[in-house]
């Protein structure tokens, strides 16, 4: 563990002439959690998903959002949390943090706004239910009746579905949809899961960084194969969790489809001692397009649907809405985006000051929020990125430091996880400037 000087990598951060720097809010919030902030970067494998790919179950699906399964073992084993505690995750994705949760005996609860992370929650824990061979005799079942089902309906009005597969295999996987959606609980949704982590491969689009790209001369997998490829690996990771004797749940985490920007309808069993989670990120991404794929051959009837999903997520991508009245709720925000704005139609994309205000206004009511339902004593562990738009950088993890404490949170550490390089057209023009990736620890007193 490493105390950061003064922000001697901060000064590169900003990229700002000193001068200025040191009249800057950013500078003020800077000199204030000097103290807190240290480096830690031998967690930097911990903040993404890449480490879930040795954990049976989880790693059936690819949440790419997701953090490590280890990432949260770390914090439970640094908050002593034990079977008395009731972990949150207000932003659960496709709860990473419930599943280690169960694994250590802990109850815990997740909320997320995106239906299909919902869904792969709430299903993971399903494989636990299973006995070796079930799936695999049951997709041989499937494939008799395959050939003979009617296609399922689908969100088919969208744009992406009319050009992402080729129409062969469209028509297959409409198929293969209806037989599952006849099949009971749990089989179903067991299933649902495999085929919709075979929806990229069989298309012509790559989950690729920040978009969903399309690539036309991709080689689209055959549907069959990579639903029986799935099968196989479902088939072994239920063999390998009950060889290495992984407790099943003795109560399935909680996971509701809600907005953590208003918890009042969760139905909380006691108040939360912790929160371990990762919100989206300030960073233009949007979750509706990455799974819109997913998103179009089950959870949305059509694109009206996928439109209103796209605004009812937490503002972190470049289509968000924002009131007029919406002000940037933090003095170091307000800075970004009057610079951003003065600049007009020079910025690369004119809406990033409006992404910014609703992210910020956002996560203010998420952090009051939490603020309210947590217990007393509480420990939060949150990562998040920091940002640089155009060669002005934002400290996200201080800015929402400084938010936590106005809504009466204690901020106890800023851990860099690790340092994230500026897209290559950023380098280009405003130099090379690594931004921070960090973990937030506050404690509710
Ligand atoms: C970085 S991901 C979290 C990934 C999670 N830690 C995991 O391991 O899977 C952020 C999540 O926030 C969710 N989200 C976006 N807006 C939300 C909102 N208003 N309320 C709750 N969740 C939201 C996204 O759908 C996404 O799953």
């Amino acid at each position: 563990m490493r105390q950061l000087n003064l922000f001697e990598k901060d000064e590169i951060i900003t990229g700002a002439p000193a001068k200025a720097a040191n009249h800057s809010y950013r500078h003020c919030l800077k000199g204030k959690f000097a103290g807190l902030l240290h480096e830690e970067l031998r967690l930097a494998n911990l903040v993404s998903y890449v480490g879930n790919k040795g954990i049976p179950v989880l790693r059936l699906y690819r949440y790419k959002e997701a953090f490590a399964f280890r990432f949260v073992e770390e914090f439970i084993s640094r908050f002593g949390l034990c079977e008395k505690d009731y972990i949150f995750d207000p932003f659960c994705g496709m709860g990473t943090t419930l599943f280690a949760a169960s694994q250590k005996g802990i109850p815990s609860i997740g909320v997320d706004k995106l239906p299909i992370a919902v869904f792969v929650a709430q299903t993971l824990p399903l494989f636990y239910t299973l006995e070796p061979g079930q799936i695999k005799e049951t997709f041989e079942k499937l494939r008799t009746k395959v050939l003979q089902a009617p296609p399922a309906v689908i969100a088919l009005d969208v744009t992406i579905m009319k050009v992402a597969f080729p129409p062969d295999t469209l028509l297959a996987l409409r198929k293969w949809k209806t037989v599952i959606d006849d099949l009971e609980s749990p089989l179903r949704d067991v299933f649902l899961l495999l085929f919709l982590s075979i929806l990229e491969p069989c298309s012509y689009t790559s989950k690729d960084g920040q978009f969903l790209r399309l690539i036309r001369e991709k080689k689209v997998a055959d549907t069959e194969e990579a639903l029986q490829g799935k099968v196989y690996e479902a088939e072994r990771d239920i063999r390998l969790v009950k060889e290495i004797r992984w407790k099943q749940p003795v109560q399935s985490p909680a996971v509701y489809l809600g907005d953590t920007r208003n918890l009042s309808d969760i139905a909380f069993e006691c108040q939360p001692t912790a929160i371990i989670t990762s919100p989206p990120y300030a960073n233009r991404y949007d979750y509706t397009r990455t799974y819109s794929l997913e998103l179009c051959f089950h959870f949305v009837r059509n694109f009206a649907e996928l439109k209103d999903l796209r605004f009812s997520i937490l503002r972190s991508h470049i289509e968000s809405k924002v009131d007029s009245r919406e002000k940037p709720p933090h003095r170091a925000v307000s800075e970004v985006v009057d610079i951003l704005r003065e600049r007009g139609k020079a910025l690369n994309n004119p809406r990033i000051p409006d992404m910014l205000t609703g992210y910020f206004v956002d996560m203010q009511r998420v952090i009051t929020e939490w603020a309210w339902v947590l217990g007393p004593g509480a420990r939060v562990a949150m990562v998040v990125d920091n940002v640089r738009f155009e060669g002005e950088s934002l400290p996200v993890d201080l800015v929402l430091s400084d938010m936590a404490e106005e809504a009466g949170f204690q901020v106890e550490e800023i851990i860099v996880a690790r340092y994230k390089g500026n897209s290559s057209q950023q380098m280009g023009k405003y130099g090379r400037v690594p931004v921070r990736e960090s973990i937030v620890i506050w404690r509710k007193p």
